[in-house]
């Protein structure tokens, strides 16, 4: 909870999140586990040769000068230093002798698999690499990528970042205009894409986007396009390309030339609701060492063992970093797949874990919640006991998720690891380490060895324990955003006005009695109530805490009593029913009980779905404009907008 210490006059909630459930490491991970405890206070000893170390992990053509240059809020890493990453994510490791080894076994989503050995892979990126300079892509050019989950979108990635022309993902459910002004400002000269992708069953087109979207865009010479599902689809001539026919007689043979550690690697849109996107710009060196230090450390990585699996989409960061970048920095095995988690049936993520025998399973909270509401059932008919350690990701976890992940998916065996970062951050920044740090449900700890990320008030205070406030990393980070794309000003002004010489991510996160971190999401989503700041995942963790709900989304509306006033919808779990008074009337009594009178929402709304962006988050905005009876903003970057129609339908005055 953030409080306000500037308002001594405001009590807080001391209850709030009192999460009394710990988990330790399972002892033969600990025993075996590849960071230990000291790990912390070596790396805060000697920052930079801690960082220095990871750096280590990589294969150089020339070592770094110097490990940082820091002209704040402008950061450089391993400097003088130059690097491949294709060839740090691929052909090491076929040189080392490990080209029979699978990178991915790929699952599509209508039950058609792929596996790709390291040596096809290096192959594949060869061939892709010379087709690129082929169609006139040269170093420092963009390359737009909008593609459906498959290894040709790994493949494209890792061209361009062999021949250094920066990619830009741009994530396959988004629409012809979201494409388009990222084409935009990124100025891309080719997009690579496919005919469709396969989702919930069906074909989806994505070549015809692409071609709405290039249409008035000359400044794109080429479209390259995978033949996934055989669709028709429109063709221009000269200008787009088939990846059969430019691509597959390449040769596999491609001298890779090593760039410079700052040379720019991608570039990533983060998803705002409100304003223009944010061209999040990463760099090679510094973001490697440090996806490939969190990928081996938080999960606790055996590369000779582990079967990893990230289900998230490559078009989101996470995808960038723990589906391609980290495990292939690795040269771990990984599972890719192509679809939706219930097509053809709800069990299908746990018949992938148990037919690759994955070990460590990496998701966002939001798709737990989604199994949850399904049910324990489904999972139980599959076996997990391959699985050892599972990870959360893109929004604060509540310890009711957390506690039915860590018993129903990891057999009540497993550590889960709720890690704390953002698309500006590149990798992963609080975490628990598996084998070092209890788990308690909804926290995210520490920061990983080497990052100095602090809870602080309003006055950039560190908060004492039982604090909330802020949370700011103090130092800069490997894998750090270099800034915003053509925008150094709004890079300052977004991430370091808030607070003199801190980078401000934007989220609420409180200190608990112990000294661990609960993040608390972002500070636009405090709720002020008759002069209480409460989160809005504070009484959502509550309301899930029930054993009828599913899933909450709570959000401020304007009262005339107490400023704001809570207002929630909750999706009630399978064999529930529809609710009725009695069971709001519960629900409220239940928040009352666990966060203190104050948290109780004014109203309770049982609801079919609830609107969320593509990745997963909850569109609160929209609620707040249900809430207070407006009509709704922009609803275009959501998953399905058919959502609000229906909780328009059951909401009087929603629409
Ligand atoms: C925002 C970043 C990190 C990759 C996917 C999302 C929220 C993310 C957690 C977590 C609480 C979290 C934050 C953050 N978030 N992980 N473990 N606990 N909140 O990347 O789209 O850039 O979003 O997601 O609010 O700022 P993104």
């Amino acid at each position: 909870m953030a409080e306000t210490p500037q308002e001594p006059g405001h009590e807080t909630l001391s209850n709030l999140l009192q999460e009394s459930r710990r988990f330790p490491p399972p002892a033969d991970l600990a025993a075996d586990a590849n960071v230990r405890a000291d790990a912390y206070e070596t790396a805060a000893a000697d920052r930079l040769g801690f960082w220095e170390e990871q750096a280590g992990r990589l294969q150089w053509e020339r070592p770094w000068d110097n490990v940082l240059e820091w002209e704040p809020p402008f950061a450089k890493w391993f400097t003088g230093g130059t690097l491949n990453a294709a060839v740090n994510c691929v052909d090491r490791h076929v040189e080392a002798g490990s080209g029979d080894k699978v990178a991915y076994h790929w699952e599509g989503e209508p039950g058609d698999t792929r596996t790709i050995t390291y040596a096809q892979l290096k192959d594949m990126v060869c061939q892709a690499a010379n087709a690129l300079l082929e169609l006139g892509v040269t170093k420092g050019d963009r390359v737009a990528i909008y593609m459906p989950m498959i290894p040709e979108t790994v493949v494209a990635m890792l061209a361009c970042a062999r021949i250094g022309a920066p990619h830009m993902v741009v994530f396959g459910g988004f629409s012809v205009d979201a494409l388009g002004s990222r084409i935009d400002d990124s100025d891309a000269k080719v997009v690579i894409t496919a005919d469709g992708g396969y989702r919930r069953g069906k074909p989806s087109a994505l070549k015809a986007s692409v071609d709405a979207a290039v249409q008035d865009r000359p400044g794109v010479r080429h479209v390259l396009v995978v033949r996934r599902t055989g669709q028709d689809v429109e063709w221009t001539e000269g200008r787009d390309v088939w990846w059969h026919d430019a691509v597959e007689r390449q040769s596999t043979s491609h001298e890779a030339e090593a760039h410079d550690a700052e040379h720019p690697l991608y570039i990533m849109y983060t998803s705002g609701t409100t304003a223009k996107p944010k061209g999040i710009l990463h760099t090679t060196g510094g973001y490697l060492a440090q996806v490939s230090y969190t990928h081996w450390a938080v999960f606790d990585l055996k590369p000779e063992t582990d079967v990893f699996w990230t289900a998230a989409d490559i078009g989101w960061v996470t995808g960038h970093s723990y589906i391609v970048y980290g495990p292939l920095s690795n040269g771990a095995t990984s599972v890719m797949y192509e679809g939706t988690p219930d097509t053809p049936h709800k069990g299908r993520f746990w018949e992938i874990v148990q037919k690759y025998g994955v070990t460590i399973a990496y998701m966002a909270p939001t798709a737990i919640r989604t199994f949850m509401k399904w049910g324990e059932d489904v999972p139980a008919q599959y076996d997990l006991s391959s699985l050892r350690v599972l990870g959360s990701v893109g929004e604060p976890i509540n310890p009711e998720a957390y506690t039915w992940y860590r018993k129903n998916i990891g057999g009540d065996r497993t550590p889960v690891v709720d890690t704390w970062w953002q698309t500006e951050t590149g990798a992963i920044m609080v975490s628990p380490l598996p084998g070092v740090t209890e788990g308690k449900p909804g926290a995210a700890m520490r920061p990983i060895p080497g990052i100095t990320a602090d809870v602080v008030d309003d006055q950039a205070r560190s908060v004492p324990d039982g604090g909330g406030g802020f949370i700011v990393v103090r130092d800069p980070w490997p894998a750090m955003l270099r800034g915003i794309w053509g925008d150094p000003e709004r890079y300052k002004e977004t991430y370091w006005s808030r607070f003199e010489g801190l980078y401000f991510p934007g989220d609420g996160a409180k200190r608990d009695a112990d000294g661990d971190i609960w993040l608390l999401g972002r500070v636009d989503d405090v709720m002020l109530v008759s002069g209480h700041n409460i989160s809005t995942t504070e009484v959502e963790s509550a309301l899930v805490s029930h054993p009828k709900v599913a899933e909450a989304a709570v959000t401020g509306a304007t009262d005339p009593v107490t400023g704001q006033a809570i207002v929630a919808f909750v999706i009630l779990r399978g064999e529930v029913g529809e609710g009725g008074e009695g069971l709001v009337k519960e629900l409220r009594d239940h928040v009352g009980t666990s966060l203190g009178p104050i948290a109780k929402p004014r109203q309770i709304m049982v609801v079919p779905e609830l609107p969320k962006t593509r990745s997963g988050k909850i569109m609160r905005r929209l609620l707040r404009d249900v809430a207070e009876n407006r009509s709704l903003g922009d609803v275009s970057t959501l998953t399905d907008s058919s959502v609000m129609d229906i909780i328009a339908e059951k909401l009087p005055g929603a629409k």
